[in-house]
């Protein structure tokens, strides 16, 4: 491609032709307008789950453009104020009544961080219903994973920064499961925290976390993560791999140019999303409770520990697995192989592309086994996730027991169910259903 601009120079040495031309012989810009929109081949039959990729990209700048302008008057302070309130909860208040659309922004903020989630959840079911993470594309996967990881990390320490009464209890929890761990685990759980308790050390370096570090290493991996996606070209509906039909010119048969088709189809999904987000912003931005808690409006007090402490409900389902291992084995204590399960509950995700053993991509052409199986796990994803915002209760223990077990079995059991199952007949161009 240099190659190529630099024959835009004239013979004695200066540039010719447009703006645009003394530009792309500085810069790539037209060449990557055309390889990753204008010229990107994507399959012609993309349907609704297909519009959680540029969702998710939409509220990541949401995020963060929500993020900037809050941090403008944030203080990551757990002093005491002259008002007998710590300063950093003194300070979301001031946000919320005093600054000048200030409400709006953190609303948009701590709503916009469960649609993040929901829209990833949705995102990563697609992944699970087309087989998008099997070859090629298990690297866009495991960078999905990565993102993922990233996510929970982000949501995590950006919960502790209102200071509220489960911000302080929830990450003294958290933090403390790490002192299961044996021989480092003390002194791991002293490096997160930075003191023997939850402290202003730790949200200070929360607050560091959660504005620079994580959000850069995020930034990062969506940039990877659509590039490693735009170097295999997407999957689709039928599972079909388009590459496999071109033409003379050497375009998929079964491909439209992403612009300006999926810009104009995605604008129309970020339309219906910003209604309902705004429903939510404007009607019911604490979502029930879900989506800020009511013990959150409490300052946190290190005195008086909350009746029940329980995560944001994006963590529920993986902290009822925790809550479901009550025994000891090994000389290791239940609390241990919790946090091993729960671990394990979420990196589980990055092995599917080598789990799935089925012949056949996407749902469509596959059997029984394969619907019931991810019906099931959807249903105990869903009653883990529920029980996970409850206090814990024999019956709880029980159903998350038997929840857990299944959950790892989908996981576990896919090389053989998968190639169990029945298979329809896949066609060789796509079908627009
Ligand atoms: C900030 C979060 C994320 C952003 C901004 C993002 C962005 C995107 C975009 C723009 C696409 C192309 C459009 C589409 O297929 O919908 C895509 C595709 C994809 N993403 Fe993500 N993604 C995110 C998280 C994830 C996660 C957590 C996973 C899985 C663990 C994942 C797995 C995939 C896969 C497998 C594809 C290809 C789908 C196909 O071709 O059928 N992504 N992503």
């Amino acid at each position: 491609m240099a190659a190529g601009n630099f024959e835009k120079y004239k013979s004695d040495g200066s540039l010719g032709g447009n703006l645009m031309e003394w530009f792309d012989a500085r810069f790539p810009a037209t060449s990557m307008w055309k390889a990753h929109l204008s010229e990107y081949y994507a399959p012609k039959n993309f349907n609704f789950w297909y519009f959680f990729g540029s969702l998710a990209l939409l509220v990541l700048v949401i995020q963060i453009v929500t993020g900037i302008f809050l941090t403008m008057h944030y203080k990551p302070d757990a002093a005491i104020n002259s008002a007998g309130v710590p300063a950093a909860f003194a300070s979301v208040e001031y946000i919320m009544r005093d600054v000048p659309g200030g409400w709006i922004i953190r609303y948009m903020h701590s709503t916009g961080a469960s649609a993040f989630f929901i829209v990833v959840y949705l995102h990563m079911f697609r992944g699970l219903l087309y087989g998008s993470y099997r070859k090629p594309r298990e690297l866009t996967w495991l960078f999905g994973i990565g993102i993922f990881l990233v996510l929970m990390g982000e949501a995590f320490f950006g919960y502790l920064l209102p200071w509220g009464q489960l911000s302080y209890w929830g990450a003294q929890v958290i933090v403390n499961m790490f002192g299961a761990i044996p021989f480092v685990g003390n002194d791991l759980s002293i490096l997160i925290r930075g003191d023997y308790v939850v402290s202003d050390a730790t949200l200070n370096r929360f607050f560091s976390f959660h504005v620079i570090a994580l959000p850069l290493v995020l930034v990062g991996l969506v940039a990877a993560h659509v590039l490693a996606l735009h170097e295999t070209g997407s999957n689709n509906p039928d599972g079909i791999e388009i590459k496999a039909n071109k033409d003379e010119n050497g375009i998929p048969r079964d491909g439209i140019p992403f612009h300006p088709y999926y810009t104009v189809k995605d604008i129309v999904g970020v339309v219906v999303f910003l209604m309902v987000f705004s429903a939510v912003l404007f009607f019911a931005p604490e979502g029930g409770g879900y989506f800020l808690e009511t013990p959150n409006f409490y300052p946190a007090d290190t005195l008086k520990t909350p009746p029940h402490i329980a995560p944001v409900w994006y963590f529920t389902p993986y902290y009822s697995i925790l809550r479901a291992m009550v025994w000891n084995f090994f000389g290791l204590e239940a609390k241990f192989w919790g946090v091993i399960a729960m671990g394990a509950s979420v990196v589980i995700f990055a092995f599917l592309p080598w789990l799935d053993r089925s012949p056949v991509k996407s749902i469509r052409y596959r059997g029984p086994i394969t619907k019931v199986m991810i019906t099931l796990f959807v249903i105990c994803f869903f009653i883990l996730g529920y029980l996970g915002t409850l206090p814990p209760s024999p019956a709880g223990e029980l159903i998350s027991q038997v929840c857990s077990v299944f959950y790892f079995a989908f996981f576990l059991g896919m090389p053989w169910w998968s190639r169990m199952d029945k298979f329809k007949p896949v066609p060789d161009r796509l079908t627009m259903k």
